[in-house]
């Protein structure tokens, strides 16, 4: 990456930063009723801020959010890690945060040498883990799954990753090219593929380590636009982490109105209402992304790609989610239903909209809620 890269901030970080901006708040001041030390990693730090717009980096909003938070409790117990391996990157990291004092921990390393610690703290502390590294290479699935897997063991912890789908794909068809499974013409955007002459043996091996297998093989080989490959590898990714964390969803990031996206943000959890809160963190960033779209000519998202609110189909999807699973009670329906890749609805409705489209199917007789009466949260829902 080239030492440029953080001299001004790129108009896509802005939305990245907008949906960690819009999650810590809400999170942060949930998660402190729990009453145990409260824990937010930086992974892939980077310097803090940018050199020449002084924008700040995710350290700083993370940094800005916990000070917040310990002016108003000052009982929270609170900390903020922040790890970047590059020496260099690290100085202006320890001098951006400075001002933090001891709230804010800066580590020089590779953050995967760091999980087992992080590991033994989130037994007592709620962590958040936030990853986000220049490509997947960073991402080894078997590593990362150490500490997302101890949600099953009771430990309270949320990750937000970006996921580079387009870099995986181009680094798997590349691999195949190298094997000569993949032959024909490139596909639409794939222009910038890397030399397989340049890849390293045991480049196949790292691949497979960060997705978790080597799944990926059969769905690069088929005959498929790259930007459906792409969300094939988001789909079986985030299902893969479903087996760690019981609520995953996740959001492409792009550069131009319907271009391939830059990256995904996926977001993990234990609970439904982290999901949600997520859910509606990511919609925000959507709406407003959607509202800029003419201002600066770049999007998050846009109306083609069918993203925009649609209530009646969202009414519908929902009457189904409840058909399939009947009993469920509220979070758990919305939760089902923002987790469907098939509906895209995650980062789409915000929660209030889904409350909505279940008063209209309750109103209208389609669906039941047992018993009547009470907090609906308590209801289990079924098909009328
Ligand atoms: C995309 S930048 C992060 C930007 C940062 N999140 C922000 O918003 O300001 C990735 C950073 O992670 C660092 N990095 C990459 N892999 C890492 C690893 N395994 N451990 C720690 N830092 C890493 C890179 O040197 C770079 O500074």
């Amino acid at each position: 990456m080239s030492d440029d890269f953080f001299d001004t901030k790129k108009p896509w970080s802005f939305y990245k930063d907008r949906v960690l901006t819009h999650y810590l708040w809400p999170y942060l001041s949930k998660i402190r009723t729990r009453g145990a030390p409260i824990l937010v990693v930086d992974c892939c730090a980077g310097p803090g801020r940018y050199r020449k717009d002084g924008e700040s980096g995710s350290p700083r909003i993370i940094a800005e959010r916990l000070r917040d938070l310990a002016e108003r409790h000052p009982a929270t117990r609170i900390r903020g890690v922040y790890i970047e391996k590059r020496a260099g990157y690290f100085a202006e990291l320890r001098t951006n945060l400075a001002e933090f004092g001891d709230r804010a921990l800066c580590i020089h390393a590779r953050y995967q040498d760091n999980l087992a610690g992080i590991a033994q703290l989130a037994e007592r502390a709620s962590v958040f883990l936030y990853v986000d590294p220049f490509t997947a290479k960073e991402l080894p699935f078997d590593e990362l799954s150490k500490v997302f897997g101890l949600v099953h063991t009771g430990s309270s912890v949320e990750f937000l990753l970006n996921f580079d789908a387009d870099g995986v794909v181009r680094w798997g068809r590349s691999l195949l090219r190298g094997k000569g499974v993949l032959v024909g013409a490139l596909l639409e955007g794939e222009e910038g593929e890397r030399d397989v002459e340049e890849e390293p043996e045991d480049s196949y091996a790292e691949l497979c380590r960060v997705l978790d297998g080597d799944w990926w093989a059969d769905v690069l080989a088929r005959d498929e636009p790259l930007r459906e490959q792409q969300e094939r590898v988001c789909e079986e990714y985030k299902k893969r982490l479903r087996v760690l964390m019981p609520y995953v969803g996740g959001v492409a990031i792009r550069r131009k109105c319907d271009s391939i996206p830059k990256y995904h943000m996926v977001f993990g959890t234990r609970h439904p209402d982290g999901l949600l809160l997520m859910n509606d963190s990511m919609a925000r960033t959507n709406q407003e992304a959607l509202d800029d779209q003419f201002s600066d000519g770049f999007l998050f998202d846009t109306a083609p790609e069918g993203r925009r609110p649609d209530e009646e189909a969202l009414v519908r999807e929902l009457r189904e989610v409840i058909k399939q699973n009947p009993g469920l009670r509220r979070p758990q329906v919305f939760a089902k239903y923002l987790e469907q890749d098939s509906c895209s609805a995650f980062a789409r409705y915000p929660e209030k909209s889904l409350m909505a489209a279940v008063r209209t199917l309750l109103g209208h007789g389609i669906i039941i809620r047992r018993p009547e009466r009470g907090a609906i949260d308590r209801a289990q829902l079924f098909l009328a």
